[in-house]
């Protein structure tokens, strides 16, 4: 059974590092359901499809393309994913986690991460961008459990999973892109149902403004390992409300598809401005 450890993952960085040449990384990027198109815009990329990677199985989800990308956005180093690990495809939390301690042996201390969610707060419409400042763990598991890395935290603290440093270049970034950066707080939800409309009420209740089904496991797999987290959701719809038409995936990737150029702006201005913080 993969532990999916530490060595484990010096050993897809290995792998990576093969076909890549040994590039220092300075950030990771975790790209959600539909937000692949980014991958397009990676300068002397090198893409390696996960099923090629040690410990990776491949991806089988719609609108996820099941790759690592390595090479040069908006000015940095970068190695991205397309697609990632969902604990509703029956994979533990630590293979959710695991890419991230993948990124941190390529040399990554900074991560992205991106997603597709429901909007639960009134402020927020499908199509908006909402910057990540906050997240409720509803998975009710966590991928640190199991072994401790030599320089891996055992109990990280929370208080600013997702750093103040880097919001302020997102934000910065969002002006210069033109676009209303939004804000707010994610629950993550094992899924793969979508909420019943009294669970979204409860979401409501408990200070979550958007819902998906992702990103937990990542954003605590870099904190264990001291990395800087950015995140951003795409509103891909209102969660369920009784009375609503019903939500589908087709639903989800046509407003990932409408937002999809924003998006990638944002995110290469991102990057060029967070270099500097
Ligand atoms: N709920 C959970 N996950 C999602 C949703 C939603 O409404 N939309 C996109 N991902």
């Amino acid at each position: 059974m993969p532990e999916y450890s530490a060595t484990e993952a010096e050993v897809a960085a290995r792998a990576i590092r093969d076909r890549t040449g040994s590039h220092a990384t300075s950030i990771g990027i975790i790209l959600g359901s539909g937000l692949g198109g980014l991958s397009r815009q990676i300068d002397e990329a090198v893409r390696i499809p996960f099923a090629e990677i040690p410990g990776f199985p491949a991806a089988t989800v719609a609108g996820h393309e099941g790759q690592v990308i390595v090479g040069k956005l908006g000015g940095r180093q970068v190695v991205a994913l397309s697609g990632r690990f969902h604990m509703y495809e029956g994979h533990p939390a630590r293979l959710a986690g695991f890419p991230v301690r993948v990124f941190r042996s390529l040399g990554a201390r900074e991560l992205f991460v991106s997603n597709a969610a429901g909007g639960i707060s009134e402020k927020l419409k499908a199509g908006d961008l909402m910057m990540i400042c906050d997240h409720l763990n509803l998975m009710y598991q966590n991928p640190l459990i199991g072994p401790v890395a030599p320089d891996e935290i055992r109990f990280p603290d929370m208080t600013e999973a997702y750093d103040t440093g880097l919001r302020k270049a997102l934000h910065a970034a969002a002006k210069k892109v033109g676009v209303e950066l939004k804000e707010g707080v994610y629950a993550g939800l094992l899924g793969p149902t979508y909420e019943a409309p009294a669970e979204v009420k409860m979401l409501r209740m408990l200070g979550a403004d958007a819902v998906g089904m992702s990103t937990v496991p990542e954003v605590i797999v870099a904190r264990a390992l001291g990395m800087r987290v950015a995140g951003v959701s795409c509103i891909t719809n209102a969660a369920a409300t009784a009375g609503a038409p019903p939500l589908n995936h087709e639903e989800v990737l046509a407003t990932t598809a409408r937002v999809g150029d924003l998006f990638q702006r944002l995110v290469v201005e991102f990057l060029a401005e967070s270099a500097t913080t």
